[in-house]
């Protein structure tokens, strides 16, 4: 949302309309593409079964919207521990007593209805939560967020496939240098001023980064068969003590949902379909251990979150950070592989109308980038507007991804924008991009 659009209620009143719609019409597809059974099994232990994250979206549409922004007193005060993120790790939801996908549905349903009569009220300004419509677009990305969780899950779940989307664009513009070199000197990391700006992602500050050089696009499936096919795998020396251990106890030997075909070569499983593994898209489904091998197998390493945000927002020309790698502007169809338009990454070097100034692409979109930076709070942060979105997992224990997959939407994508799991998972839509120092040599 640009910085302009504040400044009339009624266009950003419109806008955070457009966003909670285009939030649900993509929850109702993700829900209504399967039955009741489905909705209320649980597909992996790593994940929710769909309807608990169907309800959970309401839930805390209800939490924030209704009763902390309008004041309005608890529809269903029984229900809410029930959609609890803190109160009940994912493995336990199927056994608690959750609303049915009728009944989770209509809350949801209920919910939005009141949300929009309070929107057509609210001034949208004059309190820390509404101003901009904050919690309004908080509450529009946490929906976009759980649609990729609950994305995640139908690629977990077993079974014909229940979802379809065009194939992504081909790469363009010819042939590209492998790497990209990002010159020595300061930037500006976060944002003070990105109106749906989480916590984590603010406040502005400098950041002095080293010249280095960074790949021009992720690492892509053929680069990565070539580490399987040269024993990365079965060689320790590319793998931190706790990855080997990792990699041994999980008996890891390629990418998530990656199988050999019998000739050689290898298939993957993708929304139900089996399908040869594309050589030029990136890689998809790696932990941040096999990211972190990968790296030093090539003799590079994993870009720091700071040389990330930098590659993806600074702008030589002005010495400011922008919005996205592209420039300002809200990111297009042409811009960035976003929004669920594509059930899979586009091939590496597609896009050239995102590329950022250093000559990166893809740096938004496609696959979430494995960082080799924990989630830490940046100088200054505060917790904002509750400390279980961001301040609980600080720590070591997490790495940070940046950049979003096509699973991402728009409106819970920035250049700022953080993520972050542990270094085991690969469920998620993740890939990764190395880099090294240009130093002296
Ligand atoms: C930012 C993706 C790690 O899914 O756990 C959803 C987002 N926070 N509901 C998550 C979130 C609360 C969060 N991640
Ligand atoms: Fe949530």
């Amino acid at each position: 949302m640009l910085n302009a659009d504040r400044t009339d209620p009624a266009v950003l009143r419109d806008r955070i309309a457009a966003e909670l719609q285009t939030a649900r019409e993509r929850t109702a597809a993700l829900t209504d593409c399967v039955d009741e059974q489905e909705l209320t099994a649980q597909h992996s232990p790593l994940m929710s079964p769909l309807v608990w994250d169907l309800a959970h979206i309401g839930n805390q549409e209800e939490l924030w919207l209704l009763r902390n922004v309008g004041g309005r007193d608890p529809m269903h005060p029984e229900i809410d521990p029930l959609y609890d993120a803190f109160e009940h790790p994912r493995a336990e939801r199927p056994s608690l007593p959750l609303l049915p996908p009728d009944q989770a549905r209509r809350y949801a349903h209920e919910v939005r209805g009141r949300v929009l009569d309070l929107l057509e009220a609210s001034p949208l300004e004059g309190a820390p939560l509404l101003d901009a419509g904050f919690a309004f677009g908080m509450i529009a990305q946490h929906e976009q967020q759980h649609d990729e969780t609950m994305l995640i899950t139908h690629q977990l779940r077993r079974g014909a496939a229940v979802l379809a989307a065009p194939p992504p664009p081909a790469a363009a513009g010819g042939l590209l240098p492998a790497e990209v070199l990002v010159p020595a000197g300061p930037f500006t990391m976060g944002t003070d001023t990105e109106p749906w700006a989480l916590d984590n992602e603010r406040p502005a500050h400098p950041v002095d980064v080293p010249a280095f050089w960074l790949d021009t696009t992720p690492v892509t499936n053929g680069a990565y068969q070539r580490f399987i096919a040269d024993g990365g795998y079965d060689d320790p020396r590319w793998w931190t003590p706790q990855g080997w251990e990792h990699r041994v106890q999980a008996g890891l030997t390629a990418p998530l949902y990656w199988e050999r075909d019998g000739a050689g070569g290898w298939l993957r499983r993708r929304f139900g379909a089996e399908e040869p593994v594309p050589a030029d898209e990136p890689v998809l489904h790696v932990s941040w251990y096999e990211a972190d091998a990968y790296a030093r197998w090539a003799g590079r390493r994993l870009p720091t979150e700071a040389e990330w945000e930098k590659a993806a927002r600074f702008d030589p020309a002005t010495g400011r950070s922008r919005r996205y790698p592209w420039g300002d502007g809200d990111p297009g169809p042409d811009h960035a592989n976003l929004g669920q338009r594509h059930l899979q990454p586009a091939p590496a070097g597609a896009y050239p109308a995102g590329e950022a100034p250093c000559g990166a692409r893809q740096l938004v979109g496609d696959v979430w980038e494995w960082t080799a930076s924990d989630f830490l709070p940046y100088p200054g942060f505060r917790a904002w507007p509750y400390k279980e979105y961001s301040e609980v997992f600080f720590g070591p224990e997490y790495k940070v991804l940046r950049g979003g997959s096509f699973a991402v939407a728009p409106v819970a994508c920035r250049g700022t924008f953080r993520n972050w799991d542990y270094p085991v998972r690969r469920q998620i839509f993740s890939g990764f991009r190395t880099a090294r120092d240009a130093g002296a040599a």
